[in-house]
């Protein structure tokens, strides 16, 4: 059986010169769990050039979304950011990743922190019934360094509320806290710093994080997944896995250096 198959692109949307996200059709026998990430990309000179990306759609969805970044001279990025409705896409056919519910014990908060790209596997988890169901209470925060990267705010804030099946869900339960670095903006920081500080759980009323109480999702780049997980290990945070569930799991956000 072939490694990868292809799909069509049905809707393209850039959102900065560095930022887009693209959907294709969906083969039904393609199956993840909400929040992995596949190997995607183009055949270049008759070869798969493949890299792995997080699945922004969620499983119970009938087409594939992908939300990216664009680097200038990235052997992949700089064909991807081409693309247009009607090009194929290959999907590597083995969706795997960390970022998934069942890693983490139960426990009354989920904080999904976030910082660029990062956000893509927290936007197909966001679309999951099992998480609301976990928790009483889901804070989504989104560093990025510029208002205009804080990209899927209208879904998170106006589309998902309203959603058929998951508002009332979303409406109870999650919150988000978009924070930037470099411009003003009316939440401001680092997202280490934030924590550091107990400035995020004081703006959202919530106490000071405990192992007790809070469990987390990490996705973001290299430096700040190695902060923070230094940080909650600090604090006696335990990391989690399917066969030993804790109070935290890492993916980094996949970018072409
Ligand atoms: P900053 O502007 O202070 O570097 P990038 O685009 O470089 O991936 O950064 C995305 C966001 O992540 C930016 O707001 C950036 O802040 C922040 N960031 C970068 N490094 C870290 C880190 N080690 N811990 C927390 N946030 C970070």
């Amino acid at each position: 059986m072939s490694k990868f198959r292809t799909e069509k692109v049905t809707w393209v949307q850039h959102y900065t010169d560095k930022l887009f996200s693209f959907r294709t059709t969906r083969d039904p026998s393609f199956r993840f769990e909400n929040g992995q990430f596949a190997m995607i990309g183009l055949m270049v000179e008759g070869k798969p050039l493949l890299r792995a990306y997080s699945m922004v759609s969620a499983n119970h969805e009938d087409f594939l979304e992908f939300y990216s970044i664009k680097v200038p001279n990235g052997p992949l990025t700089s064909r991807l950011q081409h693309l247009k409705v009607g090009d194929d896409l290959v999907v590597g056919n083995k969706p795997t990743g960390t970022l998934v519910l069942d890693s983490l014990e139960n426990g009354p908060r989920l904080w999904l922190l976030s910082t660029g790209t990062g956000l893509a596997a927290f936007l197909s988890i966001l679309k999951d019934p099992n998480l609301y169901e976990k928790f009483d209470k889901v804070i989504l925060v989104h560093g990025c360094r510029e208002v205009a990267e804080l990209t899927y705010e209208d879904f998170i804030t106006r589309e998902l509320p309203e959603h058929e099946f998951l508002g009332e869900l979303a409406r109870e339960k999650l919150l988000y806290y978009p924070t930037v670095t470099r411009e003003p903006f009316r939440n401001q920081g680092r997202i280490t710093d934030l924590i550091d500080t107990h400035k995020l759980e004081a703006d959202l009323g919530f106490p000071p994080i405990t192992p007790a109480n809070d469990r987390f999702m990490l996705c973001g780049s290299e430096a700040m997944l190695r902060d923070l997980k230094k940080m909650l290990e600090d604090r006696q945070f335990k990391e989690g896995s399917l066969e030993d569930p804790g109070q935290f799991v890492v993916e980094k956000a996949f970018a072409e250096r």
